[in-house]
């Protein structure tokens, strides 16, 4: 066990070196060939941990932290079968990525058209699958199945400003980092406003 947590350090402080190159490298880390070359090496990451999954399984908490610095945050979402909890929500100004370990990932994305939130698209993503989050996206990521499902996520830069909307009371809630997009508990709320 000692040998796969080393092994999984290592890892990480590999592509630590990458990623934080590749976003110094890009003044504009958005560009289509930035995300391209992030998507491979998220891919790749992915690949390699998932020989450790045991290991890495976010055992009881939903979220587990691998990296958090200036640059980026790097974490495993583990989502309870038939989990469709959270709500719509962007992430900031951060943009990302998630890349399937295991089971599925079901994402239905959403425009904002006046003080509505309208479904926009509807995809589901299984296992070596990325799914793409441009900046100013709205949308909910859920696990359709019976089975756990497990996600590499990376943002660029660390999550800040998260946004989550509650339809049923028309509002928008501005959400502490760290915050899964819930209904929002009082010491979790940095603002709110109308939807
Ligand atoms: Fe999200």
């Amino acid at each position: 066990m000692v040998v796969a947590v080393d092994y999984r350090n290592a890892l990480l402080d590999e592509y630590h070196i990458k990623f934080c190159q590749l976003i110094e490298r890009n003044t504009s880390p958005q560009t289509h060939s930035a995300q391209a070359e992030l998507r491979g090496m998220l891919k790749s990451l992915t690949k390699r941990l998932t020989h450790q999954v045991e290991d890495i399984n976010p055992e009881q908490a939903p979220r587990k932290m691998l990296r958090f610095c200036d640059q980026y945050e790097l974490f495993l979402l583990d989502r309870e079968p038939y989990d469709h909890s959270l709500l719509p929500h962007d992430h900031g100004r951060a943009w990302g990525m998630a890349c399937v370990i295991s089971g599925a990932l079901k994402e239905t994305t959403y425009q904002q058209v006046d003080s509505t939130l309208v479904p926009d698209s509807q995809c589901v993503y299984t296992p070596g699958d990325v799914v793409l989050l441009h900046e100013g996206l709205i949308h909910v990521d859920s696990n359709p199945t019976p089975q756990r499902s497990v996600s590499l996520n990376l943002f660029v830069p660390c999550i800040v400003g998260m946004k989550v909307y509650v339809q049923q009371e028309k509002r928008v809630y501005v959400v502490k980092p760290g915050s899964r997009p819930l209904s929002p508990q009082i010491e979790d709320v940095v603002e709110w406003q109308g939807l």
